[in-house]
């Protein structure tokens, strides 16, 4: 039996993910923050919204590549970065990359990755980005673009929206330290998931390899033990200034919900805005990422691409989120599901749910391609 016959949607794919990975790495890949009631809102709130279908619209043929900053992708969605995917299932950086290059989707790295810029850019195959927490220090964040484009990623993604650390209980009930001890409850976890432990003792145990170069720099922050949030700063209007005037590719700034801030990024020399609310890891009392998206639109214009995320799961929320503005839209913990469940073949079968469900929708919405979802009406 096929995959879609056994796992046809994203929460299936979900179900075996949660079964096949300890406890505490399900805590880390599916928690919010707080009493995760933003995580939770993402999702209501892209199931009020209603795609008005169109009757006797004749026969269409759905096509699906969507050109963004200039470059031709084969669906209108890219995977997020999210950091120590490593420790999510083993390789899981290098695998999703080369998923993405086969489905000729974005693959966006994340500095907290458990795999470097080096290591996965030679997977990429044309559809690497960077995501960059901005380092405090200038010397840093030099070289870490240096690297990030020396490997071959085009498109920076500055995130914005992690200006402090949040508190995650979720992670502190699941016994997770910072840096991660192996207690021996974690240990007891681990051996309970064997497939997962024996891949992972092949691997070694997952570190934020990217920022590994720069762990003896000093920082003003002695307090905080993990390499990731010494390095981190809170940036500011100058700060996207100066990495306008360091990266020659495309920029982005992500985790932007306020309409008036985003309206200022333009000016900033900023290429788009992804509005996210981090998948409601960051802030409880955000608001859900798709009701902020019409406002961001409307604030920024037709022509800024504006990129979205937060709770997509499957064609039809990306129609949802094109039809409320969106130019592409991109997945974090979906990709991940699909990795953990089945490996390679669970990450590429993301994809395929991705393309069968928008060709579905796009048909009983008399669409020709995503963004025509645009023109129609969305209740
Ligand atoms: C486990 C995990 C780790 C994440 N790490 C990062 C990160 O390193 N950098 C970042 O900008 N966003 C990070 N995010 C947020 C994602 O990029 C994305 O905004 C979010 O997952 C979208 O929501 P979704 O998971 O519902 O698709 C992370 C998300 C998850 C689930």
């Amino acid at each position: 039996m096929t995959l879609d016959m056994t796992h046809p949607s994203i929460a299936d794919l979900a179900r075996r993910a949660r079964r096949r990975v300890p406890r505490f790495v399900w805590e880390y890949l599916d928690s919010g923050t707080g009493a995760d009631t933003a995580t939770a809102a993402n999702r209501a709130a892209l199931d009020r919204i209603r795609l008005v279908p169109k009757p006797l619209a004749g026969p269409v043929d759905p096509q699906l590549e969507t050109a963004l900053l200039g470059v031709d992708y084969a669906l209108p969605v890219g995977i997020a970065p999210v950091g120590m995917s490593g420790l999510i299932w083993p390789g899981a950086e290098v695998t999703l990359a080369k998923a993405a290059a086969r489905a000729r989707v974005p693959y966006c790295l994340s500095t907290v990755a458990a795999a470097t810029p080096e290591t996965v850019g030679r997977h990429t195959g044309g559809m690497g980005w960077f995501q960059l927490y901005p380092p405090g220090d200038p010397d840093i964040r030099r070289d870490l673009l240096d690297r990030a484009r020396g490997a071959g990623f085009h498109t920076l993604v500055l995130t914005a929206d992690v200006p402090v650390a949040s508190r995650r209980e979720r992670l502190r009930r699941a016994g997770i330290t910072n840096p991660m001890k192996i207690t021996p409850r974690i240990f007891l976890d681990c051996a309970l998931h064997p497939e997962w432990a024996l891949t992972m003792l092949g691997y070694g145990k997952p570190r934020l390899v990217t920022l590994e170069k720069y762990a003896d720099v000093q920082t003003d922050r002695p307090g905080t033990a993990h390499v990731g949030y010494l390095l981190r700063t809170a940036p500011d209007a100058d700060y996207v200034k100066a990495l306008r005037d360091l990266w020659p590719g495309k920029l982005v700034v992500k985790g932007v919900l306020d309409p008036a801030a985003a309206r200022g990024l333009g000016a900033l020399g900023v290429d788009a805005v992804w509005v996210s609310n981090h998948g409601g890891r960051q802030f409880d009392a955000a608001p859900a990422a798709i009701d902020a998206l019409p406002l961001v639109r409307e604030a920024v214009g037709p022509e800024m691409p504006v990129l979205f995320d937060g709770g997509i799961a499957s064609g039809t929320d990306i129609l949802r989120a094109l039809a409320l503005g969106a130019d592409f839209t991109f997945v974090g913990r979906a990709p991940h599901y699909g990795l953990a469940a089945f490996g390679a073949r669970g990450a590429a079968h993301v994809f395929d749910i991705f393309r069968a469900s928008l060709e579905a929708d796009m048909g009983q919405m008399g669409l020709a391609r995503p963004a025509d979802a645009a023109t129609r009406c969305a209740l």
